[in-house]
């Protein structure tokens, strides 16, 4: 089935076209990946050489699992981002004779019904806030019929940031369960809450699946790594469906280090956190913009003049995200280095005078 793809954050490419300025000139705040990445130290050339050993991605998995708090390693699927999870999971479902209907938490990123939607599922998108979703969500979960029926939410949701906690989310996915349905969970912006997550729930929860990408805390996004958490089950043949060498040799090596960076992750959140009130005290300060909400990745926002301000960003080569379906909403991801942050001062400054 073809589908238009929907737009996203991060296309300096098509900003440069549009506004006339050369991609390399663009500080890009339209995605949610952490400016400051994990500073990544020579690693063995032989990782580009040869294919990646069934050792090293089982010491990949153990290392994720230990991140994110996941009692053992069969419950872990690898693949080269949650992009490629998202969009092989329906077909994988369906093959597994499970035709029912696909409820995505909305509003949120577009790749999630778009990949049911190829998948051949009847979709359908529940328009929710952060403050009645959790009702949504136990509506479906809990209503008779709908066997194989899967709810997907994006928890923190992308682009509001609402957030479901963990005791909550553990007594809905028990309802799937329960009820024959389904629960999937994508936590690509977790990671600066690790407590929410519902990761050390996995081996409680039959009918959970739960998505978490390594790129964006980790500010590597284009290494491509993502994971998915399920049933020991599942996930041996989920895995069997992703297939062998998968993840890039450098990939594995680079990302089973950062994993076990303890100091690193707990320093990035202290100061993604600090960064996030700093973006919303200079949107405040410079704009009538008013804060719907965020993660410490990113940060969104609601006004009248939300395009006006994207555009005049635009003419000063730094790249915010619109949303197609909602003119007054903005988001913008954080700046990483000083200067990014003066550059984006001086802007704001300039379009309130
Ligand atoms: C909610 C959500 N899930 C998944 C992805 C894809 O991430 P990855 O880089 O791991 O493929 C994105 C990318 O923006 C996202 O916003």
């Amino acid at each position: 089935m073809t589908l238009q793809s929907p737009s996203h954050g991060g296309a300096i490419d098509k900003a440069a076209e549009k506004y006339g300025i050369a991609p390399q000139e663009w500080l890009d705040l339209s995605t949610g990946i952490n400016a400051t990445p994990w500073p990544i130290s020579s690693f063995d050339p032989i990782h580009w050489q040869r294919l990646p050993l069934a050792s090293e991605l089982t010491a990949l998995k153990q290392a994720a699992a230990d991140y994110y708090g996941i009692p053992d390693i069969k419950h872990i699927v690898c693949a080269p981002g949650t992009q490629a999870l998202i969009q092989t999971i329906p077909f994988w479902f369906a093959d597994q004779g499970k035709r029912a209907t696909a409820h995505i938490i909305g509003p949120t990123y577009a790749e999630h019904a778009l990949g049911w939607k190829r998948a051949g599922f009847k979709t359908n998108t529940v328009m929710t806030t952060p403050e009645n979703r959790k009702t949504a969500i136990a509506d479906i979960l809990g209503s008779p019929g709908g066997r194989d029926d899967i709810v997907i939410l994006v928890n923190p949701n992308n682009p509001d940031g609402g957030l479901i906690d963990q005791v909550t989310l553990t007594e809905l996915a028990r309802m799937a369960t329960e009820n024959g349905k389904w629960l999937l969970i994508d936590e690509a912006f977790m990671d600066c809450s690790p407590k929410h997550s519902i990761c050390p729930k996995c081996h409680e929860l039959d009918h959970l699946i739960v998505l978490r990408s390594f790129g964006k805390f980790f500010g590597l996004a284009g290494l491509r790594l993502g994971c998915a958490v399920m049933r020991p089950d599942l996930a041996a043949d989920l895995t069997d469906r992703i297939g062998p060498w998968a993840i890039a040799g450098p990939a594995l090596a680079i990302a089973c280090t950062a994993f076990g960076d303890r100091a690193w992750q707990s320093g990035m959140r202290n100061q993604l956190c600090d960064d996030a009130k700093r973006l919303d005290a200079l949107i405040d300060a410079h704009s009538d913009l008013a804060l719907l909400g965020g993660t410490s990745l990113f940060r969104l926002y609601h006004g009248k003049n939300a395009t006006g301000l994207a555009n005049h960003l635009g003419t000063q080569g730094i790249l915010v995200r619109l949303f197609d379906d909602n003119a007054d909403r903005i988001r913008f991801g954080l700046p990483g280095q000083e200067k990014d942050w003066q550059r984006l001062e001086r802007a704001l400054a300039a379009f309130r005078n």
